[in-house]
């Protein structure tokens, strides 16, 4: 079964081929960073009005890319949630009408299922259930996923996701958005212990998160250290700040899968790419004998392949949509219902 992943919850519009779940046959993504990095963060109305103007392109280019004509398309799945509205609107309204005339199903894609799902892709022999952190520019979840359409949250963050944690710390730094990468660079050979930065925990709510002491601890930083006339050791905060971060997805994240009996974990997002969050799954992993599985960079961002393959298994658990499909801003990934 060949289906068409559509992409366009937030800057990045993207359209992929993927046969029968696991097979990439094209993945093509435009990035709109470039345009939003000069606002210091994604403009939403500039991320619909570009996403309108490529969105038909890119979809002919994964098809032909993949080596197909249209007839050979069996199903159009979509991202529906979560995401900026008027950037998903634009995609699930491209994905009826190349459904309704290309007359096959249309599938509505939760878009952090796919992100799950993009591990499916890079490692044919993971399957449910397993234990996974979702961490992305919107969401940071712990998810128990008991199958590829069965999961349930387990813990998540109380305000900021870690992916806009990164943004806001590095933006503060003087870096470009999106800030993952560049203070990831940044923090190359910082000391992770120069600055104490806080680890939030909430009471009574052991795998959840919050973000925004940290972000305003790093904003304190900097400003005590102008106000005095310092020079700051950047690269140190940026370490100190990816440590805390780390320090508190990982330990959260194993405890949960030894409390579910999960001996596999699983990592999501584009928060997944950062380097240091991966090292110190690696050594708790290796630590605890569980198996790990992150995906490979270039799947950890958004992109329409993990939104077909995903859509392949909510096609095979009977989930179809009609023309009458809206797109939602918010959704919870256990009530993924359109
Ligand atoms: O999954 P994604 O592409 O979009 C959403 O679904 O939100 O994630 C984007 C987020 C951004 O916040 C970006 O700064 C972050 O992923 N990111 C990283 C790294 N690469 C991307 N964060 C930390 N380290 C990285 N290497």
């Amino acid at each position: 079964m060949n289906i068409l992943g559509i992409e366009s919850s937030c800057d990045e519009t993207a359209a992929a081929v993927v046969r029968d779940g696991r097979e990439i046959l094209s993945n093509e993504i435009f990035s709109q960073a470039d345009m939003h990095a000069l606002y210091g963060g994604v403009v939403p109305e500039i991320a619909s009005r570009n996403h309108i103007t490529v969105i038909s392109r890119l979809a002919g280019e994964a098809v032909r890319k993949a080596g197909l004509e249209k007839g050979d398309i069996d199903a159009i799945a979509v991202t529906a949630a979560p995401g900026l509205i008027g950037a998903l609107l634009v995609g699930v309204n491209f994905a009826k009408g190349a459904a309704l005339a290309l007359g096959v199903p249309l599938i509505p894609v939760h878009h952090v299922r796919g992100h799950i799902a993009a591990n499916y892709l890079a490692f044919p022999e993971l399957e449910p259930p397993f234990l996974c952190l979702a961490i992305s520019g919107g969401n940071t979840a712990i998810v128990d996923v008991r199958g590829y359409t069965d999961m349930s949250i387990i813990g998540a963050t109380h305000d900021d996701a870690a992916g806009e944690c990164f943004d806001k710390a590095a933006r503060v730094l003087g870096l470009p958005y999106p800030g993952g990468l560049p203070l990831q660079n940044l923090a190359e050979g910082g000391d992770d212990r120069a600055f104490p930065l806080p680890h939030a925990k909430i009471d009574g709510h052991p795998y959840d998160m919050s973000f925004s002491g940290l972000k305003t601890a790093v904003i304190n930083v900097i400003h005590n250290a102008q106000q005095k006339g310092e020079t700051l050791d950047r690269a140190g905060l940026a370490a100190s700040f990816q440590r805390a971060v780390s320090e508190t997805l990982v330990p959260r994240t194993m405890d949960a899968a030894r409390a579910l009996g999960y001996d596999t974990v699983v990592v999501a997002g584009g928060v997944a790419a950062n380097k240091r969050i991966r090292a110190d799954f690696e050594a708790a992993c290796r630590a605890e004998n569980k198996r790990l599985f992150v995906p490979p960079l270039k799947l950890c961002g958004d992109n329409g392949a993990m939104i077909a393959c995903q859509g392949y298994y909510e096609y095979l658990s009977g989930v179809t949509a009609g023309q009458e499909l809206n797109a939602y801003a918010t959704m919870d990934i256990d009530k993924a219902v359109f």
